[in-house]
């Protein structure tokens, strides 16, 4: 008897929160959905994201949490699986009662949950997706990263001025946004400034054999060679690169940033060059900070740019939910919209019009096994 009236009571509850829309924020938390690529090809920037939010929410928490409420922060792994993401964001939305989601790193899973965020009054903040395509699904997502066009620019003046090479051969990943924008913005760039595109050539992520392309590429003669790629597939193709005696500076973007490009690449990789969002050896005490945080959390291990930026982008949020004074979706769109100064560890965050934050690239170089600073460029 009684344990029918706690089984009845209890259906009750659950109905009424399906029927208010699922938000768990009339009780003693804020739900925040994440969707990152925690196994899979691409799975080390899924768990880097993942530490750098989950470090962040449990910080809030610590101190008291958000508007006196503790965050829960529900995590879906999508397993860097085209189709998967809109399963998992779904889930989170409808189900879970998320009121605002965080994820991911690569583009193309990025702008695969955009459109359900933004259809359903959700807001969104993507840790890393430069792909300019994300923020412009409409006026719910957000990222706290800066875009491609930038990130392009910075490359083609860096190998055109710094490297010297007037002729440069491209290699891209046709089955990524990221790379596909990336490989446009940065041959628009190297035009620009009276350099030559002598090779354009194409790979599918995850293919094995680049040696037929890296031939074509090889008798171009390029000065070098830019892998908008991430970092299994450059790997791969830098160790291919090498035994074909191409031996001229290879470059890339923050797609490169992975332990695991120098861990298969090894030699091969060494002495090439990559942009991305930060560098854990720069002398910021925000970044000091966060770096001594995070080895403490996270048993010594280094953060690298996903893990500063999935921590940004849950401070961030956390930043817009109190002073929208409150955990309405549509509350928190607008204040995050407002975001003018925000002290992120990548930087200083300003949303502009388009919702994408304008912030510095670091350009990074493989030298004796590890990512050493080169320099920063402001935008
Ligand atoms: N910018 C990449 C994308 O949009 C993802 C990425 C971000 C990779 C940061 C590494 C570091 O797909």
């Amino acid at each position: 008897m009684h344990r029918r009236y706690f089984l009845s009571l209890s259906a009750i509850s659950c109905l009424l929160t399906a029927l208010s829309g699922c938000s768990k924020t009339g009780g003693d938390s804020i739900v925040i959905g994440e969707f990152a690529s925690l196994t899979g090809k691409e799975a080390t920037f899924g768990i880097s994201s993942h530490e750098g939010t989950l470090l962040a929410v449990e910080t809030l928490n610590a101190a008291g949490g958000v508007l006196g409420k503790k965050l829960e922060l529900l995590t879906e792994d999508n397993q860097s699986k085209a189709g998967e993401t809109s399963n998992v964001v779904n889930k989170l939305i409808s189900k879970d009662g998320a009121v605002a989601i965080l994820g991911e790193v690569a583009s193309s899973r990025s702008l695969e949950a955009a459109p359900i965020c933004q259809q359903n009054g959700i807001p969104m903040v993507s840790p890393a997706s430069t792909n300019p395509k994300v923020t412009e699904t409409g006026d719910h997502i957000f990222r706290v990263c800066f875009i491609d066009p930038f990130q392009g620019t910075v490359m083609a003046n860096f190998v055109t001025k710094s490297l010297n090479a007037k002729k440069v051969a491209v290699f891209t990943d046709v089955k990524s946004d990221y790379s596909k924008g990336l490989a446009k913005f940065f041959k628009e760039g190297i035009l620009k400034v009276g350099g030559q595109i002598v090779a354009e050539l194409d790979f599918n992520g995850g293919d094995k054999d680049f040696k037929a392309q890296l031939t074509a590429i090889k008798s171009a003669a390029p000065d070098a060679v830019f892998i908008p790629g991430y970092y299994t597939d450059v790997a791969l193709i830098a160790i291919q690169a090498k035994q074909l005696g191409l031996n001229v500076p290879l470059c890339g973007g923050d797609g490169w940033e992975s332990q695991t490009l120098l861990d298969i690449g090894k030699d091969a990789v060494e002495g090439h060059y990559f942009s991305t969002h930060y560098a854990s050896d720069a002398a910021s005490p925000a970044v000091a900070t966060f770096v001594e945080a995070y080895k403490k959390r996270f048993n010594g291990k280094m953060p690298d740019a996903m893990a500063a930026l999935g921590y940004d982008s849950a401070m961030f949020l956390a930043d817009g939910i109190k002073r929208a004074g409150s955990a309405d979706s549509k509350a928190i769109r607008d204040a995050l919209a407002a975001t003018k100064d925000f002290e992120a560890v990548t930087g200083k965050i300003a949303i502009n019009a388009q919702r994408d934050a304008v912030k510095s690239a670091v350009i990074l170089q493989v030298k004796d096994g590890k990512f050493k600073y080169l320099e920063t460029v402001a935008p």
